[in-house]
This record gives C-alpha cells, sequence and structure tokens, in this order.
C-alpha cells in the first residue's frame, strides 16, 4: 500500500459537508508530526461523486474521506476493499496506490469501538446493545461492534424493515434481533448507540420510557457543540453517562490518517481542543 508521508493533497467528499470538522482534525494531527498537508472540502452532489474523485486521484491527490451520501457509491468506485469495507459495503477512507488504482477501507466502526472502549471505559463485552438507526453509519459499524462479543444486539429503526435487512444481512457474526421503536424491551439497556439522523434535527427515536436506566451507557454518534437532544433525553431519563460522537469523529479520522501516512496522530489533543470549542 503506498503511504504518503510528505506534503499533499487530501479531500473530503459529501453533500452537504461545508459543516465538517474534519479539516481542523486533520491540520491538529499533520502538526504533530510536522507534516504539511492540505486537506479541504468538497461538496459533490451524487451524480457528480464518481467523476470528482477519479479526477481528485489523477490530479495527485493523496488521499480522500467520503462521507454522507457517498460511502456506498465509493465502495463501487475503488479497485480494491478492506475485509470491513467489503463487510459494510461502504468505504469512509479512499488510499491512493497509484494514480489510477485506489484502496477502500471503512474506519468508522474502529472508531467507534476505540472511543467506547479506550476513551470512554466501556466494556461491550457480555453487554445487552442497542442500536437506533439502520442506515449508513449502523451498517459501517455492526461487525465491529459484534466482534467486541455482546451478550445480545438489538436494531431498532422507525422503519423496521430496514432494521430487520441489517439484522439478516449480519447475523452470520452475532445474535441479533430487529424492531421499530416502540418493540423495544422496556427495561434498562448496558449501551445504548443512537445511529439515526433524528439529533441533527433535534429530535429523539420514540423509545419505550425505561429503556434507559441509571447505568445505561447512552452514546450518540451525532455531535455538535452543546448537548444533543438525544444526550438530553438520556440525562431527562437518568442516565449519568451520556456522549457525543466527537470521539468516534476523531478515532476514525486518526485510522484514515494512519492508513495515508504510516503513523497514527494522538487523538486525546485534538479531542481536547473540540471540546473546549
Ligand atoms: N461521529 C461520527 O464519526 C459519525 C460517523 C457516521 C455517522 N455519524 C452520524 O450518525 C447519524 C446517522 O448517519 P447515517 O450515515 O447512518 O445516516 P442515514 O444513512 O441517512 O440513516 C439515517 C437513519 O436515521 C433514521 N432517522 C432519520 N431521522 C429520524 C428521526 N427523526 N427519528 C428517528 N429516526 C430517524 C433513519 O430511519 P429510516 O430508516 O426510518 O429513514 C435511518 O435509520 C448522523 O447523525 C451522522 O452525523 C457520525
Amino acid at each position: 500500500m503506498t503511504i504518503n508521508s510528505g506534503p499533499g493533497r487530501y479531500a473530503l467528499f459529501g453533500h452537504p459537508v461545508s459543516h465538517s470538522w474534519s479539516p481542523f482534525i486533520h491540520g491538529m494531527f499533520a502538526r504533530q508530526f510536522d507534516h504539511v498537508v492540505d486537506y479541504k472540502v468538497q461538496d459533490v452532489e451524487p451524480g457528480d461523486f464518481r467523476h470528482a474523485v477519479i479526477n481528485f486521484f489523477v490530479q495527485g491527490g493523496g488521499g480522500a474521506n467520503v462521507t454522507l451520501p457517498h460511502k456506498p457509491a465509493a465502495a463501487e468506485i475503488v479497485n480494491d476493499l478492506s475485509a470491513r469495507a467489503e463487510r459494510a459495503r461502504a468505504v469512509n477512507t479512499i488510499v491512493r496506490r497509484s494514480p489510477t488504482e485506489l484502496y477502500g477501507d471503512n474506519t468508522d466502526g474502529v472508531g467507534l469501538v476505540t472511543d467506547l472502549t479506550r476513551n470512554l471505559g466501556v466494556s461491550l463485552e457480555g453487554s445487552r446493545l442497542l442500536i437506533l438507526g439502520a442506515g449508513g453509519a449502523t451498517r459501517g459499524v455492526l461487525a465491529p461492534l459484534l466482534e467486541q462479543e455482546p451478550r445480545e444486539v438489538r436494531i431498532a429503526n422507525r422503519t423496521p424493515e430496514r432494521a430487520k435487512g441489517l439484522r439478516d444481512e449480519f447475523s452470520d457474526l452475532g445474535e441479533i434481533s430487529a424492531s421499530g421503536f416502540s418493540e423495544v424491551e422496556d427495561l434498562p439497556w448496558d449501551v445504548v448507540i443512537n445511529a439515526t439522523a433524528a439529533s441533527l434535527a433535534g429530535e429523539v427515536p420514540e423509545l419505550p420510557p425505561r429503556a434507559i436506566g441509571h447505568d445505561t451507557v447512552c452514546y450518540d454518534m451525532a455531535y455538535g457543540r452543546g448537548d444533543t437532544a438525544f444526550m438530553r433525553w438520556s440525562a431527562e431519563r437518568g442516565s449519568k453517562r451520556a456522549y457525543k460522537g466527537w470521539g468516534m469523529l476523531v478515532e476514525q479520522a486518526a485510522e484514515s490518517y494512519l492508513l495515508w501516512h504510516g503513523v497514527r496522530p494522538e487523538t486525546r489533543p485534538v479531542m481536547g481542543a473540540l471540546e473546549r470549542l
């Protein structure tokens, strides 16, 4: 695999993408190694995505991140996929092997698991894990979460059929059940991960009232300034541990940086800077 240790151009492709913190994060990473890295966002509509990515690499781009809604399309563009990207059928990191040979990986799952287990000290082994949402984010993190050997995994989604589709697709990796929100057992879960886009609209999935208890760890993949709607809602239901997805964002970015440059940056200073913002 090509490791780009020198100066280089990097990009995040998404739509919309102007709100992204990735340029800030990669800028802080680069300073840790005195790398000169030019990392910019590129807002590209789905119809233009393929052309924009190929153009970027033909013109010397060193690597790219991919976010909503392009992750599945990115998996179709690259020449080779990591096992985890193939399983997720979604790519968030493209590595240039040559101007015409691109490798796709997905670092979202390892980013989430690292944040939960290493940064936050949450053990998933033997836990009862409830995942809300059945979109691209859930698809990307399911296999790495199942590797942690939770006792039980429930995927609950506004559209239950999508949750059931993921259950069927990943059931060879562990014990998974699927339902709508209202059918979730009304008993405290050990860990609840909100992988819906509801927080972006200030909304919260309509779970039964006792699904969150004092000891439930609540993790919202969404992030931004202040607490998310899901964090506030979880705290109102008594959860003493509610987090947002900054850590996942930074950890998945560190894994991308490792793939491109061969070194993994320290993530704590970046998370500290984001918290201070
Ligand atoms: N921290 C990170 O690094 C990171 C990484 C990836 C994603 N994320 C975040 O994860 C979230 C989901 O992203 P995604 O890529 O999975 O998006 P997606 O593919 O568009 O899926 C969206 C999911 O949210 C559900 N949903 C949307 N609005 C809802 C509402 N008002 N109430 C209940 N459910 C709702 C959808 O349900 P239906 O199936 O019924 O439509 C679907 O399950 C976003 O907030 C994104 O920013 C964070």
